[in-house]
């Protein structure tokens, strides 16, 4: 299984940029985190992560609470994202990242429940995007997500999806463009090992844990969800 991988392709950072900018920020969600005790914890990944790459008090995060949700709204930046595609069945205001259903508190990752081609929104403008995106050894993408973390925020330690979850055995995967770094690559921890994501594109799975520590300054990330191609490992390209 691949955690971690460079992929030889560039693309103009300062256009990427310039639209991620163009989309109001009142469009983007501030990430909540799920409180989960090993999110907290030091130990939980053999000490790998340190200080505030976990988890704390100022975070913003949730927890069950008789069958319902709590949202704590924290004071410390963390990541605010923007899902530039959908899928129809979904109700549309939703952040497209997860369903989160009340009574169990159960949550459903959208990119794992429907696994077929995503649709581009109209609200926004991002053409050069959608072109870059297009060049990806995709079979054909899912979720595209604007990743925008403010200056000193930072991404505490969490995993996107179960490890138990089928989706990268199947053959879907993501690749991210690291845009702006904000100085502080993303750390993805699997078997003992650190990967840092300081390539401008690169493959991750995201089942692992992973995080980025206080950023020095402002850091713009795309993610894009999908099934890849099978000769995806030899690919490479600019857009
Ligand atoms: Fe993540």
């Amino acid at each position: 299984m691949i955690v971690y991988r460079a992929i030889d392709f560039s693309y103009d950072k300062e256009r990427m940029c310039r639209e991620i900018e163009s989309v109001p920020m009142s469009l983007f969600t501030k990430t909540i985190f799920p409180w989960k005790t090993n999110y907290f914890a030091p130990d939980a990944f053999n000490n790998w992560f340190v200080g505030t790459r976990y988890m704390n008090e100022n975070v913003s995060r949730w927890y069950m609470e008789n069958e319902k949700r709590v949202d704590v709204h924290g004071t410390v930046e963390t990541p605010y994202t923007y899902s530039a595609s959908w899928v129809p069945e979904e109700p549309v205001s939703r952040d497209y990242v997860f369903r989160f259903d009340e009574k169990s508190g159960k949550i459903d990752k959208l990119h794992t429940l429907y696994q077929k081609p995503w649709v581009w929104k109209d609200e926004v403008d991002l053409p050069y995007i959608r072109e870059v995106v297009k060049q990806l050894p995709f079979e054909f993408v899912q979720l595209t997500r604007l990743i925008v973390t403010p200056a000193g925020g930072f991404c505490p330690v969490h995993q996107d999806e179960s490890r138990k979850d089928p989706y990268y055995d199947l053959g879907f995967g993501k690749i991210n463009f690291n845009i702006k770094s904000g100085q502080q690559p993303l750390e993805i921890r699997a078997d003992d090992k650190t990967y840092y994501g300081d390539a401008d594109t690169f493959y991750v799975n995201s089942a692992f844990p992973h995080a980025v520590s206080p950023t020095a300054e402002k850091r713009v990330q795309i993610q894009v969800c999908g099934k890849l191609k099978k000769d995806w490992l030899s690919f490479r390209g600019q857009a």
